[in-house]
Protein backbone atom coordinates (compact mmCIF):
# COMPACT_ATOMS: atom_id res chain seq x y z
CA UNK A 1 0.00 0.00 0.00
CA UNK A 2 0.99 3.51 -1.15
CA UNK A 3 2.11 4.60 1.88
CA UNK A 4 2.37 8.52 1.38
CA UNK A 5 -1.16 8.52 -0.34
CA UNK A 6 -2.65 7.09 2.83
CA UNK A 7 -0.99 9.98 4.92
CA UNK A 8 -2.15 12.43 2.87
CA UNK A 9 -5.89 11.25 2.67
CA UNK A 10 -5.81 10.88 6.42
CA UNK A 11 -3.78 14.55 7.52
CA UNK A 12 -6.47 15.87 4.92
CA UNK A 13 -9.08 14.79 6.74
CA UNK A 14 -7.64 16.60 9.54
CA UNK A 15 -9.68 15.46 12.70
CA UNK A 16 -11.13 17.51 15.48
CA UNK A 17 -8.55 16.45 18.97
CA UNK A 18 -10.70 15.56 22.00
CA UNK A 19 -9.05 14.81 25.54
CA UNK A 20 -10.69 11.28 26.55
CA UNK A 21 -11.00 10.52 30.69
CA UNK A 22 -11.38 7.82 32.53
CA UNK A 23 -10.89 6.19 36.14
CA UNK A 24 -10.50 3.31 38.40
CA UNK A 25 -11.14 3.47 41.97
CA UNK A 26 -8.73 6.56 42.51
CA UNK A 27 -6.51 6.30 39.90
CA UNK A 28 -7.24 8.97 37.23
CA UNK A 29 -5.88 8.57 33.46
CA UNK A 30 -6.65 10.98 30.32
CA UNK A 31 -4.87 11.58 27.19
CA UNK A 32 -5.27 13.44 23.63
CA UNK A 33 -6.82 11.68 20.84
CA UNK A 34 -7.30 12.05 17.24
CA UNK A 35 -8.48 8.28 16.53
CA UNK A 36 -12.25 8.59 17.06
CA UNK A 37 -15.71 8.85 15.41
CA UNK A 38 -19.78 7.39 16.00
CA UNK A 39 -19.90 4.44 14.71
CA UNK A 40 -23.62 4.01 15.49
CA UNK A 41 -26.68 5.59 15.12
CA UNK A 42 -29.30 3.42 16.69
CA UNK A 43 -28.25 2.89 19.58
CA UNK A 44 -25.96 5.39 19.27
CA UNK A 45 -21.85 4.38 19.64
CA UNK A 46 -19.00 6.53 20.03
CA UNK A 47 -15.52 4.58 19.45
CA UNK A 48 -12.20 6.06 20.75
CA UNK A 49 -8.67 4.51 19.82
CA UNK A 50 -6.42 3.98 22.46
CA UNK A 51 -2.31 3.87 21.85
CA UNK A 52 -1.60 0.09 24.36
CA UNK A 53 1.67 2.70 25.53
CA UNK A 54 -0.65 5.08 26.99
CA UNK A 55 -1.46 5.07 30.32
CA UNK A 56 -4.49 5.88 29.32
CA UNK A 57 -5.37 2.84 27.86
CA UNK A 58 -4.24 0.72 30.98
CA UNK A 59 -6.20 2.53 32.96
CA UNK A 60 -9.11 2.20 30.50
CA UNK A 61 -8.82 -1.45 30.68
CA UNK A 62 -9.99 -1.66 34.27
CA UNK A 63 -12.26 1.29 33.92
CA UNK A 64 -16.19 1.17 33.12
CA UNK A 65 -16.91 4.34 32.00
CA UNK A 66 -14.91 6.82 29.71
CA UNK A 67 -15.80 10.96 29.71
CA UNK A 68 -14.84 12.57 25.76
CA UNK A 69 -14.04 16.02 25.59
CA UNK A 70 -14.30 17.55 22.64
CA UNK A 71 -11.44 20.31 22.31
CA UNK A 72 -12.21 24.20 20.80
CA UNK A 73 -9.37 25.84 19.49
CA UNK A 74 -8.80 27.82 21.95
CA UNK A 75 -7.68 24.56 24.12
CA UNK A 76 -4.19 24.02 22.98
CA UNK A 77 -2.55 24.35 26.08
CA UNK A 78 -4.59 21.55 27.27
CA UNK A 79 -3.94 19.82 24.52
CA UNK A 80 -0.53 20.35 25.46
CA UNK A 81 -1.17 18.86 28.94
CA UNK A 82 -2.98 15.77 27.84
CA UNK A 83 -0.66 14.54 24.99
CA UNK A 84 3.01 15.44 25.67
CA UNK A 85 2.14 14.46 29.68
CA UNK A 86 2.23 11.00 31.13
CA UNK A 87 -0.34 10.00 33.47
CA UNK A 88 2.67 7.12 34.35
CA UNK A 89 5.15 10.52 36.15
CA UNK A 90 2.21 13.36 36.49
CA UNK A 91 -1.10 14.17 37.57
CA UNK A 92 -2.54 15.55 34.84
CA UNK A 93 -5.94 16.73 36.46
CA UNK A 94 -3.43 19.01 38.83
CA UNK A 95 -5.33 22.41 39.34
CA UNK A 96 -7.59 21.75 36.72
CA UNK A 97 -11.47 21.81 37.17
CA UNK A 98 -12.32 18.62 37.57
CA UNK A 99 -15.38 17.17 38.73
CA UNK A 100 -17.49 13.37 39.64
CA UNK A 101 -18.91 11.26 36.44
CA UNK A 102 -20.65 8.35 36.09
CA UNK A 103 -18.18 5.19 37.56
CA UNK A 104 -15.85 7.98 38.99
CA UNK A 105 -15.03 8.99 35.61
CA UNK A 106 -13.05 12.28 35.81
CA UNK A 107 -14.88 15.26 33.90
CA UNK A 108 -13.26 18.40 32.74
CA UNK A 109 -15.75 21.28 33.66
CA UNK A 110 -13.61 23.62 31.60
CA UNK A 111 -14.79 21.44 28.61
CA UNK A 112 -18.31 22.45 27.60
CA UNK A 113 -18.83 19.90 24.92
CA UNK A 114 -18.46 16.35 25.85
CA UNK A 115 -19.94 12.82 25.96
CA UNK A 116 -19.67 10.35 29.22
CA UNK A 117 -19.59 7.07 27.89
CA UNK A 118 -20.18 3.51 29.35
CA UNK A 119 -18.31 0.98 27.88
CA UNK A 120 -19.31 -1.54 25.72
CA UNK A 121 -16.47 -3.71 24.60
CA UNK A 122 -12.90 -3.07 23.86
CA UNK A 123 -11.74 -4.56 20.43
CA UNK A 124 -7.77 -5.40 20.20
CA UNK A 125 -6.65 -6.45 16.66
CA UNK A 126 -3.26 -7.04 17.39
CA UNK A 127 -2.35 -3.66 15.95
CA UNK A 128 -1.05 -0.72 18.60
CA UNK A 129 -4.22 0.93 19.37
CA UNK A 130 -7.44 -0.67 20.59
CA UNK A 131 -10.95 0.23 20.07
CA UNK A 132 -13.01 1.30 23.03
CA UNK A 133 -16.75 1.39 22.09
CA UNK A 134 -19.06 2.95 24.44
CA UNK A 135 -22.65 4.24 24.68
CA UNK A 136 -23.35 7.35 25.39
CA UNK A 137 -25.00 8.28 28.83
CA UNK A 138 -25.12 12.24 28.35
CA UNK A 139 -24.21 14.72 26.15
CA UNK A 140 -23.39 18.31 26.78
CA UNK A 141 -22.19 21.27 24.58
CA UNK A 142 -22.93 25.10 24.93
CA UNK A 143 -23.44 25.49 21.38
CA UNK A 144 -21.62 25.39 17.71
CA UNK A 145 -17.62 25.57 18.21
CA UNK A 146 -13.99 25.43 16.51
CA UNK A 147 -12.13 22.39 17.20
CA UNK A 148 -8.93 22.27 17.69
CA UNK A 149 -7.76 20.12 14.64
CA UNK A 150 -4.74 17.45 14.21
CA UNK A 151 -3.01 20.37 12.03
CA UNK A 152 -2.62 22.47 15.04
CA UNK A 153 -1.22 20.21 17.76
CA UNK A 154 0.90 18.50 15.50
CA UNK A 155 4.04 19.80 16.74
CA UNK A 156 3.61 17.95 19.79
CA UNK A 157 5.44 15.38 21.29
CA UNK A 158 3.48 12.50 22.68
CA UNK A 159 4.01 11.13 26.14
CA UNK A 160 4.37 7.83 25.18
CA UNK A 161 5.64 6.68 21.39
CA UNK A 162 3.31 4.14 20.50
CA UNK A 163 5.47 1.55 20.22
CA UNK A 164 6.16 1.51 23.91
CA UNK A 165 4.49 -0.80 26.35
CA UNK A 166 5.69 0.15 29.98
CA UNK A 167 5.80 -2.74 32.49
CA UNK A 168 3.86 -2.71 35.01
CA UNK A 169 1.51 -1.56 33.73
CA UNK A 170 0.21 1.15 36.00
CA UNK A 171 1.59 1.21 39.82
CA UNK A 172 -1.80 0.65 41.07
CA UNK A 173 -1.61 -2.60 39.18
CA UNK A 174 1.71 -4.06 39.86
CA UNK A 175 0.30 -3.26 44.18
CA UNK A 176 -2.57 -5.53 42.80
CA UNK A 177 -0.30 -8.68 41.08
CA UNK A 178 -1.93 -7.63 37.88
CA UNK A 179 0.30 -8.99 34.70
CA UNK A 180 3.78 -6.93 34.48
CA UNK A 181 5.14 -8.77 31.22
CA UNK A 182 3.64 -5.94 29.00
CA UNK A 183 0.37 -7.93 28.17
CA UNK A 184 -3.17 -7.29 29.26
CA UNK A 185 -3.42 -7.05 32.80
CA UNK A 186 -4.56 -10.58 34.19
CA UNK A 187 -8.30 -9.45 34.98
CA UNK A 188 -8.78 -9.07 31.49
CA UNK A 189 -7.14 -12.51 30.29
CA UNK A 190 -10.47 -14.02 30.76
CA UNK A 191 -12.54 -13.22 27.54
CA UNK A 192 -15.96 -12.64 28.18
CA UNK A 193 -18.17 -11.99 25.20
CA UNK A 194 -21.53 -13.64 23.96
CA UNK A 195 -21.37 -16.59 21.80
CA UNK A 196 -22.08 -14.69 18.51
CA UNK A 197 -19.29 -11.94 19.36
CA UNK A 198 -16.51 -14.75 20.57
CA UNK A 199 -17.56 -16.34 16.42
CA UNK A 200 -17.10 -13.55 15.15
CA UNK A 201 -13.92 -12.73 16.99
CA UNK A 202 -12.35 -16.15 16.05
CA UNK A 203 -13.31 -14.88 12.51
CA UNK A 204 -11.98 -12.10 12.00
CA UNK A 205 -8.80 -12.79 14.82
CA UNK A 206 -9.98 -10.07 16.53
CA UNK A 207 -10.53 -10.51 20.85
CA UNK A 208 -13.32 -8.93 21.98
CA UNK A 209 -13.25 -7.84 25.53
CA UNK A 210 -16.29 -6.44 27.46
CA UNK A 211 -15.85 -4.21 30.74
CA UNK A 212 -16.03 -5.68 34.08
CA UNK A 213 -18.70 -5.52 35.00
CA UNK A 214 -20.90 -6.24 31.58
CA UNK A 215 -22.88 -9.08 31.43
CA UNK A 216 -22.02 -11.87 29.16
C1 LIG B 1 -1.77 15.22 18.04
C2 LIG B 1 -1.81 13.96 18.90
C3 LIG B 1 -2.77 12.99 18.65
C4 LIG B 1 -2.80 11.83 19.44
N1 LIG B 1 -3.75 10.86 19.20
C5 LIG B 1 -3.83 9.78 20.02
C6 LIG B 1 -4.86 8.81 19.84
O1 LIG B 1 -5.69 8.87 18.92
N2 LIG B 1 -4.93 7.77 20.73
C7 LIG B 1 -4.05 7.65 21.77
O2 LIG B 1 -4.18 6.72 22.57
N3 LIG B 1 -3.02 8.54 21.94
C8 LIG B 1 -2.92 9.59 21.11
N4 LIG B 1 -1.93 10.52 21.28
C9 LIG B 1 -0.86 10.25 22.27
C10 LIG B 1 -1.21 10.54 23.73
O3 LIG B 1 -2.10 11.63 23.87
C11 LIG B 1 0.09 10.85 24.49
O4 LIG B 1 1.06 9.84 24.29
C12 LIG B 1 -0.15 11.06 25.98
O5 LIG B 1 0.95 11.74 26.52
C13 LIG B 1 -0.37 9.74 26.72
O6 LIG B 1 -0.67 10.03 28.06
P1 LIG B 1 -0.92 8.89 29.15
O7 LIG B 1 0.29 8.01 29.16
O8 LIG B 1 -1.11 9.65 30.43
O9 LIG B 1 -2.17 8.17 28.76
C14 LIG B 1 -1.88 11.67 20.51
C15 LIG B 1 -0.93 12.68 20.75
C16 LIG B 1 -0.88 13.80 19.96
C17 LIG B 1 0.16 14.86 20.26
Amino acid sequence: MPRDAFTTIMSSLDNPLIVVTTAEGHERAGCLVGFHAQSSIDPGRYCVWLSKANHTYRVGLRATHLAVQFLTSADLALAERFGTLTGDETDKFAGLRVGPGPGGVPVLEDCPHRLILRRVVLVDEGGDHVCVTGEPLAADSSGPFEPLRLSQAQHLEPGHRSQERPDPPTERAAARGLAGDGSRPTSMISVRATARSKQDAQRSGHHITPPAGVPT
